[in-house]
């Protein structure tokens, strides 16, 4: 009797440990799921401009429009699979890397996968064909920085994308918007690009859920950076990486070209959107952050003391001062494997 209630009494023990490891497990599983999905997963829905869904007709149009070399994907595999807009290979927040011992051979090595300056995804068929177009001059270790740390992220974003740097050549003042310009008009001769990033060349993406994709209306990536404490720099920023559709940056008549030195062609720009009926949209501010590399101001990119005379007066000249009126003189095209380099005149001042 004794021993029968010693072993009844020990069983019901062993039975009660069983349910609570059970529990714990459980418990323990959930939280790990949870905490996994919200690393993963962001709390917002993306929107992108779909160019393969529903639209036959524009989508026909599209064709008839583009070079013959275009849609070599389309080609190659008629029943691929269109990528998801948030790629399986996102991860979040990546550390940036600032090595100054960094080599652009090291750079080649690391992504091997990018031929002449262009790469897309093997397993699907991209949403959209993604041009970056990074104006420069003088900023060599800004360029390989960005270099660096952008191909790895827009790999696993599962982009078709090429990346074109805008090299002014001479030592003029520096024109950021006219540099631009030059690559819409110039890339556009390589391959009908559907989505265009124009790109700061010393801002680096922090978070890979910043989608360098183009939205229905003109997306500004960078709602904060390290140097404005991750804030808008001020209400209605639209300046560093902006993400227009072909069609969206012809309808505002691309950047003015008159803005000389620093600062006010991107308000021009913005209004030039309002202008052609279009409105910003941004991404959240935990997602739309960039690191910006440090440096001093550029001889030759002096504040532009026009700016606000210029900027009284977009809405009459928006019309005939931008994409359609930009003339330069290319000086050369060359692919380099991690980008398509563009060397351009594009003249002085007219004041
Ligand atoms: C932002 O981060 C970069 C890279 O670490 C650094 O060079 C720069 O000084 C930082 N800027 C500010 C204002 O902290």
């Amino acid at each position: 009797m004794g021993l029968a209630t010693t072993i009844s009494g020990f069983l019901c023990q062993i039975r009660l440990l069983l349910f609570f490891s059970i529990c714990l497990a459980v418990v323990g599983w959930a939280s790990l799921y949870l905490r996994e999905s919200q690393r993963y997963t962001p709390k917002y829905k993306v929107k992108v401009d779909n160019f393969w869904g529903s639209a036959p007709t524009g989508k026909k149009a599209e064709e008839k429009a583009s070079p013959s070399f275009s849609d070599q994907a389309t080609e190659e595999e008629p029943n691929q699979k269109v990528c998801p807009v948030l790629s399986p290979n996102l991860k979040g927040v990546v550390p940036l890397s600032f090595d100054p011992s960094l080599t652009l051979e090291a750079v080649r090595r690391k992504n091997p996968a990018v031929i002449d300056g262009r790469y897309h995804p093997d397993q699907c068929k991209a949403q959209q064909r993604v041009a970056i177009l990074i104006p420069h001059r003088n900023r060599e270790k800004h360029l390989l920085y960005l270099l660096d740390n952008l191909h790895p992220l827009l790999q696993r974003q599962q982009l078709d994308y090429g990346i074109y740097v805008i090299h002014q050549a001479g030592d003029g003042k520096f024109n950021r918007a006219k540099l631009l310009n030059v690559g819409y008009l110039e890339a556009l001769k390589e391959e009908n690009w559907d989505c265009f990033i124009l790109h700061d060349v010393d801002l680096v993406p922090e978070n890979d859920f910043n989608t360098y994709l183009c939205d229905t209306e003109p997306k500004h990536l960078v709602v904060g950076r390290n140097a404005t404490g991750y804030k808008l720099r001020y209400s209605g920023y639209f300046g560093g990486v902006t993400a227009m559709t072909r069609k969206q940056f012809a309808q505002a008549n691309g950047y003015s070209n008159n803005y000389w030195g620093w600062g006010g062609e991107d308000d021009d720009l913005r209004l030039r959107v309002r202008y052609g009926g279009m409105t910003v949209v941004r991404p959240p501010a935990e997602i739309a952050r960039y690191t910006m590399i440090f440096h001093t101001r550029d001889s030759g990119n002096e504040v532009n003391n026009k700016r606000m005379k210029l900027l009284k007066e977009v809405s009459k000249v928006w019309k005939t001062d931008g994409l359609n009126s930009c003339s330069y003189k290319l000086e050369s095209v060359y692919h380099d494997p991690l980008y398509i380099n563009v060397t351009v005149d594009i003249g002085r001042p007219q004041y």
